[in-house]
């Protein structure tokens, strides 16, 4: 039997979830707000940040530090920023250090972000090549800047970690125009703070505004809201669909720099549901089984090959792709190891970029030889896939998962009080 699993064909489905996975319908994840988002609302969310920004500014001092680049787009707005680098001691005198990574765990403050310079022209070289002559327009960007990896930051959080040992990391990837999802996280499973000793801390990885856009005032927001949280981290590659696995190697690497602590990493989508108690608890059997080395958990895929069907946004032609996938990991969110992530970034910097960023995950872990684990709380494709079903709407199924997708920021608000909710009673606790 095959069926259409997100991003990717699938021949027989092997997880527990088999059963409620029959509905055929295109995962529509990470839908990006195109150019529709009207001007006006921007303007209300720029009159509300000024708002808030009076009334927060006072508790939050220790802004990031700004590495801008020299003759960048944002042209004089970027002034002030460029004023904040030129007093900070982290510029780019410093020299970046190659080589080992235990070296550099042991010595933090020995490595900064060193793609300092944008250097992005077009590999033309491919052009005169037959397959890509054959090979579908909508990959031709993609193809032509693929040689491309690492990106000047515009927004770093250098100091992220820097106060004492991180036990999670929760990595989000978000786009700019999602100020809400962003807003509903931080107030939900993005909520830095301490349980029991362990230290959680948040972060969102954005990528500029894509052309045509109101890139101006959209960096003037992002700067605004990263002034009042932190907790942005912001490359200068346009965020579009197919520069997803940018986010991936860039964030990769600058965890291998900024992070090395960190003990576990939990990577998700903007619009899924995190019940952080049951990750927590996750994380505590996965150290007692001691199984930290290789861990890589979430809402594994097998047997998957890639869609040929040129009308699915995640359709890959022939010329750039003709095997069957690794098994992968539904990007939706997934939990892995620091030692782990580090092996990762170690290969992907031999790997070719793949369009589709969970895949290029699910590449770079066979490169290890590890297999990600399939947990049936990874609920990265919805509780059911009928989206009419009212599962997916269930408060008991919440408590008792691990990630669900997709939630808008309102509904995520309203299930995590209701989660939360002492009174809530659920008949039985399943088992996950
Ligand atoms: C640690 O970093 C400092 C400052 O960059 C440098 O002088 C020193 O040599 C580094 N030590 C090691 C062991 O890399
Ligand atoms: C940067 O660009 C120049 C000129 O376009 C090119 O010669 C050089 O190889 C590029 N460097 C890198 C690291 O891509
Ligand atoms: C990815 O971002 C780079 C830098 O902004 C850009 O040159 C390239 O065209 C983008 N690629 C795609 C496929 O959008």
């Amino acid at each position: 039997m095959f069926y259409t699993l997100g991003r990717t064909v699938v021949k027989h489905y092997e997880g527990s979830l088999g059963a409620a996975l029959t509905a055929m319908d295109h995962c529509f994840r990470r839908k990006r707000v195109g150019l529709l988002k009207p001007l006006l609302s921007l303007s209300l969310v720029f009159a509300s940040f000024l708002m808030i920004h009076k009334l927060k500014v006072s508790e939050k001092d220790a802004v990031g530090v700004k590495h801008m680049r020299g003759a960048g787009w944002c042209g004089s707005e970027c002034f002030s920023f460029k004023k904040a680098v030129a007093k900070s001691s982290l510029g780019s005198s410093e020299a970046p250090v190659p080589g080992a990574d235990a070296q550099r765990a042991s010595n933090r403050t020995s490595a900064t972000w060193d793609a300092q310079v944008l250097n992005c022209s077009e590999d033309a070289s491919v052009r005169t090549q037959d397959w890509f002559r054959r090979l579908d327009p909508r990959f031709h960007q993609f193809v032509l800047h693929r040689h491309c990896r690492y990106f000047p930051m515009i927004i770093n959080h250098p100091e992220k970690c820097a106060d004492g040992d991180v036990h999670l990391l929760m990595v989000v990837k978000s786009v700019i125009e999602q100020h809400d999802r962003r807003e509903a996280v931080r107030k939900t499973w993005g909520k830095e703070h301490t349980v029991d000793g362990k230290k959680i801390r948040t972060l969102f990885l954005l990528g500029s505004p894509t052309t045509g856009k109101d890139t101006k005032n959209l960096q003037k927001l992002i700067e605004y809201e990263d002034q009042i949280y932190g907790d942005i981290l912001q490359w200068d590659f346009m965020d579009t669909f197919f520069n997803l696995t940018l986010k991936e190697v860039n964030f990769l690497k600058w965890f291998n720099i900024y992070c090395p602590g960190v003990q576990f990493i939990f990577k998700g989508d903007d619009d899924v549901f995190v019940n952080t108690h049951n990750l927590l608890e996750l994380i505590g059997f996965k150290v007692e089984e001691r199984k930290e080395a290789d861990l890589f958990v979430g809402d594994t895929i097998s047997k998957a090959i890639p869609i040929r069907n040129r009308q699915s946004k995640y359709y890959i032609p022939k010329e750039l792709y003709d095997k069957p996938y690794p098994p992968y990991v539904g990007g939706g969110g997934f939990l892995m190891s620091s030692q782990l992530a580090r092996r990762l970034f170690v290969v992907s910097e031999d790997l070719e970029l793949y369009p589709i960023d969970d895949v290029f995950l699910g590449m770079c872990l066979q490169k290890l030889n590890v297999a990600p684990e399939l947990h049936p709380g990874f609920r990265t494709f919805g509780i059911t896939r009928r989206r009419v079903s009212p599962m997916n709407s269930e408060p008991c199924f919440y408590k008792n998962l691990i990630v669900v997708h997709k939630l808008s920021a309102q509904e995520l608000l309203k299930m995590w009080s209701v989660v939360h909710n002492e009174d809530l009673i659920c008949a039985r606790k399943t088992s996950i």
